[in-house]
């Protein structure tokens, strides 16, 4: 279960400051899939960003089963993040000069990674159509290829939180429904909490748990509805 009580964030550019988050408050429950939902600039990354430990929020405290995420150490910090958060980005962040398998080893480098962790970037990528992609390189790849290689290298390490900021931003709509399909399936296969940035509602399905916001206030969370004539 993510807790996220009373969070306001203020980012500082200079002068200028911007009140991305106000007083939040929020509950993702544990091994569900959820999106955050909102117009650009609402918040929606400065949330995901606070969630993965990836910055501070300017007050207030974000529990994950019950541990605050906010005022670890800076080394509990940097395992939380290592260790139990896979992180996916819009614009896939592959190196070009790697392979699929090397890329999805990137986190366990430069210490090496091991038979086993090859063996299993091997596995992923072949449960996600990549089976012939193994030695390409991100340029040989289409977009939707690398941020299945993106989302190989984020389960690899088997996190509890998985967290996407707009990963079918740059998709088509065939590529990003197969993108949320393996998202999905990190959510059932390795219980995982799954949580994914969108601006687009037509991505939603039921089941799905939902946060709104809006203008950096959460202004909707629910669960939605099964489909009127489903089972
Ligand atoms: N590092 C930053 N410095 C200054 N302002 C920022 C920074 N990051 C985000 N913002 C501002 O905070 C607001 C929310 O941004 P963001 O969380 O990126 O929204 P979204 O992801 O919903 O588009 C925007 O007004 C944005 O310009
Ligand atoms: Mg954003």
């Amino acid at each position: 279960m993510i807790d996220v009580e009373h969070v306001s964030k203020v980012h500082k550019r200079g002068q200028l400051t911007v009140t991305a988050l106000r007083e939040i408050h929020c509950q993702i429950p544990a091994h569900t899939f959820t999106f955050i939902l909102g117009p650009s600039g609402s918040g929606k990354s400065t949330l995901l960003y606070l969630l993965g430990g990836l910055d501070e929020p300017t007050s207030g405290v974000i529990r994950i089963d019950g541990k605050p995420v906010t005022g670890m150490s800076s080394p509990e910090r940097d395992r939380f993040r290592r260790e139990d958060v896979g992180f996916i980005f819009q614009s896939f962040n592959l190196l070009s000069n790697l392979t699929a398998v090397e890329n999805v080893l990137v986190p366990y480098f430069p210490k090496g990674a091991t038979v086993e962790h090859r063996r299993g970037a091997k596995a992923l990528l072949e449960r996600l159509g990549l089976g012939d992609r193994l030695d390409h390189r991100p340029g040989q790849l289409s977009g939707g290829e690398q941020q299945r290689v993106a989302i190989a290298r984020a389960l690899l390490k088997r996190p509890k939180l998985i967290l996407a900021d707009e990963p079918t931003g740059e998709l088509d709509t065939e590529n990003s429904l197969l993108i949320l399909q393996d998202l999905r399936a990190a959510c059932q296969e390795q219980g995982a909490t799954v949580v994914v940035v969108t601006h687009e509602q037509e991505f939603v399905r039921p089941g799905d748990n939902l946060v709104r916001i809006r203008d950096g206030r959460v202004v909707e969370t629910s669960v939605v509805a099964p489909a009127v004539g489903s089972a």
